[in-house]
């Protein structure tokens, strides 16, 4: 029998990717999502490549009662992917406790039920961002956690606590991932990252205004000790981490898991400053950039690159996309979206 896997936040960017890989490598996901931040319309792109329908329910995790509701209903799971959670770091300035609610909440709430229930392993979506800056690149999962720049990223570092020890005292096995930069989309451009409004990250920013919905790129800052004095990030193709949650979430279900919970960087451990990332995306489209240089982003750390050994040695996956397949497949997306969405994405 397939295990059946619940996804939550499936519709999501990183979310939908895993949920068509977790199909295509025989597994049964269910997910759940709130629809605050996705749309149905997912489902049918998910379809699309895949051939199956997930099943879906439109739960919010935040509300305990939901919780409940939903887990009386749907019977065996296997174990569980836990990518909801809302994510603008400069909305989390803003509302700081809607934040803490809802990613802390929804978090406490799901492990209550999976205790309850004998659910027994659970997939966490992390970030990077609870390295802050570290002091040495590329980074280990060994480096210092520090309190992140912004309340976003301290309820993944909170979150991350709340999983480490309710592990330590439930019949419970988890895997935290900490994820880099993910960019690109799905290459049958079926599936990819729907911000709403203006975007914050920097991809979605570049193919907005390639497609002409945004005047110009503005480059947050040319004056930061890296080779071309912009920032460097670590940006990994949303399909190489989304096959890295279908093995992190065998071995728990296999239970070949070295400890009750383990935590692993996912990135492809080579930087690329914002121009490189610019300058790859004109050469592989052809489309010239709008770009200009303007002031640093507060709370923005000038390098941050992974050291992935941990994870290439012990999940034995490798990011195999380049920066070429990034910025192309998040293009070829962009072009489609307004296809599946009509205007909703203007
Ligand atoms: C951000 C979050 C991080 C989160 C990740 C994924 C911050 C400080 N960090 O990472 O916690 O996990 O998104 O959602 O926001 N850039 C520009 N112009 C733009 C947009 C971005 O120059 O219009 C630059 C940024 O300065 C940065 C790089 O591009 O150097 C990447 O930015 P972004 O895509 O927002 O990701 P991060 O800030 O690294």
């Amino acid at each position: 029998m397939k295990a059946r896997i619940l996804v939550t936040g499936g519709t999501g960017y990183i979310g939908s990717h895993t949920v068509v890989e977790l199909i295509q490598a025989g597994y049964e996901p269910i997910i759940v999502d709130s629809l605050e931040n996705s749309y149905l319309q997912v489902l049918d792109g998910i379809e699309k490549i895949t051939g199956i329908r997930p099943e879906f329910h439109k739960v919010n995790l935040r509300i305990k009662k939901e919780t409940e509701d939903f887990f009386n209903t749907i019977g065996n799971i296997d174990g569980v992917i836990h990518f909801a959670a809302f994510k603008a770091v400069g909305e989390s300035v803003s509302h700081p406790l809607s934040y803490y609610e809802n990613n802390l909440n929804s978090l406490i709430y799901l492990i209550q039920e999976m205790v309850q229930r004998g659910i027994k392993n659970i997939v966490f979506s992390s970030s990077c961002t609870v390295y802050a800056q570290p002091d040495q690149l590329p980074v280990s999962e060994q480096a210092e956690i520090r309190k992140p720049y912004s309340p976003y990223g301290n309820t993944k570092k909170i979150s991350e606590e709340i999983i480490e020890d309710a592990v330590n005292t439930y019949p419970l096995n988890a895997i935290s991932l900490r994820y880099f930069n993910p960019i690109g989309a799905h290459p049958s451009a079926c599936i990819g990252e729907l911000p709403q409004g203006i975007p914050n990250n920097l991809m979605p920013y570049i193919t907005q205004t390639a497609k002409g919905i945004r005047k110009k790129i503005t480059v947050f800052g040319n004056d930061y000790p890296t080779p071309d004095g912009t920032c460097v990030r670590d940006y990994i193709h949303v399909v190489d981490l989304a096959k890295a949650h279908v093995i992190a979430i065998e071995r728990l279900v296999s239970q070949k898991n070295a400890t009750k919970y383990e935590v692993f960087n996912l990135g492809t451990g080579r930087g690329y400053t914002v121009l490189e990332v610019i300058h790859a995306f004109e050469r592989q489209t052809g489309i010239k950039l709008n770009y200009e240089i303007g002031p640093r982003r507060s709370g923005d750390v000038a390098a941050i690159y992974a050291d992935t050994s941990f994870a290439t040695n012990v999940l034995g996956w490798v990011a195999e996309r380049d920066i070429d397949n990034m910025v192309i497949t998040s293009w070829r997306w962009e072009e489609n979206i307004r296809n599946i969405y009509g205007s909703l994405f203007n």
